[in-house]
């Protein structure tokens, strides 16, 4: 496995909305919230989401030790871009001086970090660049309805990003076949997605000038169920294409959507829940942003020795779902 990751960062806002705080602006209530879901705060941004990425970014680059104009490629896996274009990515790019690099976003919903984890790693293991910078960002507070008690209360704003890089040895970043990223196994199932939607802003043609924004709409018991026979169905399978064995493990990197769903995950992977790391409590769903999130708060607090093996898992609209293994 030739690929690494060698830097993570992350950023979420400073502002916090608490469950209580929900209780004013819809019929809800705290204990609601937890039991259901395990969520008390979640952060907004009023800045965006160029803003969050580049701070995560910026955390990332630093501890990757990687000039900008190094860079070789940089994948934003958002839903919630500030804008249709210039993309993240390019938006991203100017702000860090990463001149010399390809930039894209990739639009995977909640598995918007590990698609864009998976094209990264196929493109330095396929030799087209040396390094990568993969973040995952979103802002779903701007595609609820704020009325709406059966969505609003899920979602938080945030930035995770990776800093990915062929570890060969001439090139100064010391590696073994015992570390890396991969195999990935990924899916899709897009005749399921009515069950998570948002059309956002129609575009206006001539004909139609009265266009208004949709918010999201969710079918949760329909994706609760999605989330919790799909998961462990993944998780099962990419152990066994790296031919490990779940006891083999140390963290199980999920997406962070509800309490519940990881916890149906642990058990039906007979595995200790603290093999499940979580902190939804307190950023609650923040969508493609969540994995790189909570890999950074993993990594920071020294959680991961050189050698550990983690396995991250996505999952959301689309439907899209995802899991690799990482050797730390
Ligand atoms: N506060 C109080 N009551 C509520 C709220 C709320 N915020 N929201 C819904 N209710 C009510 C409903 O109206 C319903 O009332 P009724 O029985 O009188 O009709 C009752 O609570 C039960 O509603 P359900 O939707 O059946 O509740 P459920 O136990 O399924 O929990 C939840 C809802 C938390 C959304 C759950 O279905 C879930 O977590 N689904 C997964 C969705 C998810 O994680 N989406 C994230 C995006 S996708 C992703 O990241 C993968």
């Amino acid at each position: 496995m030739p690929v690494r990751i060698t830097g993570t960062g992350s950023y979420v806002p400073d502002r916090i909305i608490t469950n209580e705080d929900l209780e004013k602006l819809v019929e809800t209530s705290d204990s609601w919230i937890r039991e259901r879901t395990g969520i008390r705060t979640r952060r907004i941004t009023d800045r965006g989401v160029t803003d969050m990425a580049v701070r995560a970014a910026k955390r990332a680059m630093e501890q990757a030790g990687l000039l900008p104009e190094r860079l070789g490629l940089i994948i934003v896996g958002t839903s919630t871009g500030d804008c249709l274009f210039p993309s993240t990515a390019c938006q991203v790019q100017a702000a860090l001086g990463a001149s010399n690099a390809v930039c894209f976003d990739l639009s995977a919903a909640c598995s918007g970090f590990l698609f864009s984890l998976n094209t990264a790693a196929a493109y330095l293991e396929a030799g087209l660049y040396r390094s990568a910078l993969v973040i995952g960002a979103d802002a779903l507070s701007k595609a609820v309805d704020w009325t709406d008690r059966s969505t609003c209360i899920l979602f938080g704003d945030g930035a995770g990003a990776a800093v990915l890089q062929r570890t060969e040895a001439d090139e100064g970043c010391p590696g073994s076949p015992a570390e890396g990223i991969g195999p990935f196994l990924m899916g899709s199932d897009g005749s399921r997605g009515e069950c998570l939607i948002c059309s956002g802003g129609p575009l206006r043609g001539p004909e139609t000038p009265e266009a208004s924004w949709d918010y999201m709409s969710m079918n949760g018991r329909e994706v609760f169920r999605f989330a919790v026979k799909t998961v462990p169905e993944v998780l099962e399978a990419v152990l066994e294409k790296a031919g490990l064995k779940a006891e083999d493990i140390k963290y199980f990197v999920l997406h962070q959507a509800n309490e519940r769903i990881i916890q149906s995950v642990a058990k039906r992977m007979n595995q200790s829940l603290w093999k499940f790391p979580m902190n939804l409590s307190r950023y609650g769903n923040t969508s493609g942003a969540s994995i790189p999130i909570l890999l950074d708060e993993l990594n920071r607090r020294g959680k991961l020795e050189r050698g550990s093996r983690l396995v991250l898992a996505g999952f959301g609209a689309g439907l899209t779902w995802g899991a690799t293994v990482v050797v730390w």
